[in-house]
């Protein structure tokens, strides 16, 4: 083999190497996956406009929505939502009224970006198929599918 080839080898290496750190592999799935809703965030948290209608690539999924109630239960979303999101110190997430509206890509945001009432961000701690497997999940609910609905 030509030495310089050996060196071109090398530095190959060494830029796939530095790649996987600046994107450890969740992250880097998540990037590959992020739906364009984005929006920027001034000083209130949440969008200002209604982000574009997308659906979730995971709803109805009964895999994914038991994961959801799993992510739901882990992030105690719960301890503000209630246990079965029947309401709390956060609105119910199981009734028909909506704040910021209910379709798919409108609790993504509100789960992703917050909302201005106390309802954190989580865009930046969970990568998005985990963001979609929560919303999955919320909208099971009231439904046959939903997993472990309240007795
Ligand atoms: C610290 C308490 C708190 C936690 C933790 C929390 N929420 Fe919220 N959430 C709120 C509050 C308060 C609102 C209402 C915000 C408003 O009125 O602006 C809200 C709003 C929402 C909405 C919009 C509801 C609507 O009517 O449009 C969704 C969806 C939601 N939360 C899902 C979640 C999920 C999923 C989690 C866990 C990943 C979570 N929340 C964790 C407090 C919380």
């Amino acid at each position: 083999m030509h030495p310089t080839s050996i060196i071109c080898g090398g530095l190959l290496v060494v830029a796939v190497a530095i790649c996987g750190c600046d994107h450890p592999a969740g992250v880097a799935a998540s990037i590959a996956a992020a739906p364009a809703i984005r929006t920027p965030v001034g000083p209130v948290p949440g969008p200002t406009t209604n982000p574009p209608r997308m659906a979730n690539p995971l709803g109805g999924n009964p895999a994914a929505i038991v994961e959801g109630r799993r992510l739901f239960v882990r992030m105690n979303c719960s301890g503000c939502h209630g246990g079965r999101a029947g309401g709390g110190m956060g609105p119910s997430l199981r009734d028909a009224d909506w704040l910021y509206g209910d379709t798919d890509a409108q609790i993504f945001s509100s789960i992703a970006e917050g909302r201005a009432h106390g309802m954190p961000a989580w865009g930046t701690r969970l990568p998005d198929d985990q963001l979609w497997k929560l919303v999955a999940y919320i909208k099971s609910m009231r439904t046959p599918d939903e997993p472990d609905p309240p007795s």
